[in-house]
């Protein structure tokens, strides 16, 4: 199926991003959520962006004009009626995102694909509450959306080949490079991010070095663009807690157990960049 029409629920962070490349490489997007007033931060967020890119040169003024009128809000399901293929990035929470794929389920026509961008949930249980199971499928997109190459897509065991097609196609249009994960704790990417940061938490715990010393040792020693413990608080310190106790839980090996320290920072309400203060302060 060649995609023309993309709902996307949730108008967060990671929402908003898949909005703004997905209106940015032609197909008309409606962005949803149930807070309006998110839904227009999403919006004015994109604006700002495409007229940041705008007065750098980097995007013709017209090119983000016609990016932003290919987008509109939305606030229920019943919006992605006539879409070929709906992203959900709602919050990470089970119950939440079942709710969301079994509406979308009934708003939407049965050929449509649904896909969703968690990071942690197995996709074989979220495809349980689709009346068309093998048309669900992971699309795990990396934060800042606009700025990372990757798409990580994940087949659920109910997945059809011509589901995963068509959302690689729909990925590649959107100018990112895919990689393919079995429907397994943490997929690829946080499988093998995630044990990283949670070294570099129990390293800190340990007095092995400073935050400072440990992050320039990463960054410098090893060519990334921020240190473990800035990445931490850049993902939010709840969100790597929740994904390391998700591989704790599925893989059942010790050497996944999340760092005390991560979990006190977690309780402490030191949640990383957003909250103001996680292993740095900002
Ligand atoms: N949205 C859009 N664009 C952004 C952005 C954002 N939130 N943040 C930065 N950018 C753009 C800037 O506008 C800038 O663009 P130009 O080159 O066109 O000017 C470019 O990115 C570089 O930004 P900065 O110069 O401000 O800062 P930087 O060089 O330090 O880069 C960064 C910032 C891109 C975030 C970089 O530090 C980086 O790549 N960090 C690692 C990010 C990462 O690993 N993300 C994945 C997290 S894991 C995940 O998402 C999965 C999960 O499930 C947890």
């Amino acid at each position: 199926m060649d995609v023309k029409s993309l709902a996307v629920i949730g108008a967060g962070q990671m929402g908003a991003g898949i909005a703004q490349v997905a209106a940015q490489s032609g197909v008309e997007v409606v962005l949803i959520d149930v807070e309006p007033l998110l839904v227009q931060k999403g919006l004015d967020g994109i604006r700002a962006q495409l007229d940041k890119a705008v007065a750098k040169g980097k995007l013709e003024a017209g090119s983000a004009q016609a990016a932003l009128g290919r987008l509109r809000k939305g606030s229920s399901a019943q919006d992605a009626a006539g879409c070929d293929f709906a992203v959900e990035a709602a919050t990470e929470n089970e119950a939440v995102k079942r709710r969301i794929f079994a509406d979308l389920a009934r708003a939407m026509r049965p050929d449509a694909i649904l896909a969703s961008n968690t990071s942690s949930i197995p996709l074989t249980r979220i495809a349980a509450a689709a009346t068309h199971p093998e048309r669900v499928i992971g699309m795990h997109f990396m934060n800042p959306v606009p700025v990372m190459q990757l798409v990580e897509i994940i087949r659920a065991i109910q997945t059809s080949d011509a589901t995963y097609a068509t959302t690689r196609a729909l990925a590649e249009r959107m100018g990112k490079t895919t990689v393919l994960s079995k429907d397994m704790p943490g997929f690829i990417v946080n499988r093998i991010l995630l044990p990283m940061i949670n070294e570099a938490c129990f390293a800190l715990q340990e007095g092995l070095g400073s935050a400072e010393d440990i992050d320039t040792a990463m960054k410098l020693g090893t060519n990334q663009p921020m240190g473990p413990l800035t990445l931490a608080d850049f993902i939010g310190l709840d969100t790597c807690l929740s994904i390391a106790e998700v591989l704790h839980k599925g893989l059942g090996e010790d050497k996944y157990r999340p760092a005390p320290l991560l979990r006190q920072h977690v309780e402490a309400g030191w949640l990383g960049r957003k909250s103001g203060r996680g292993f740095f302060r900002y």
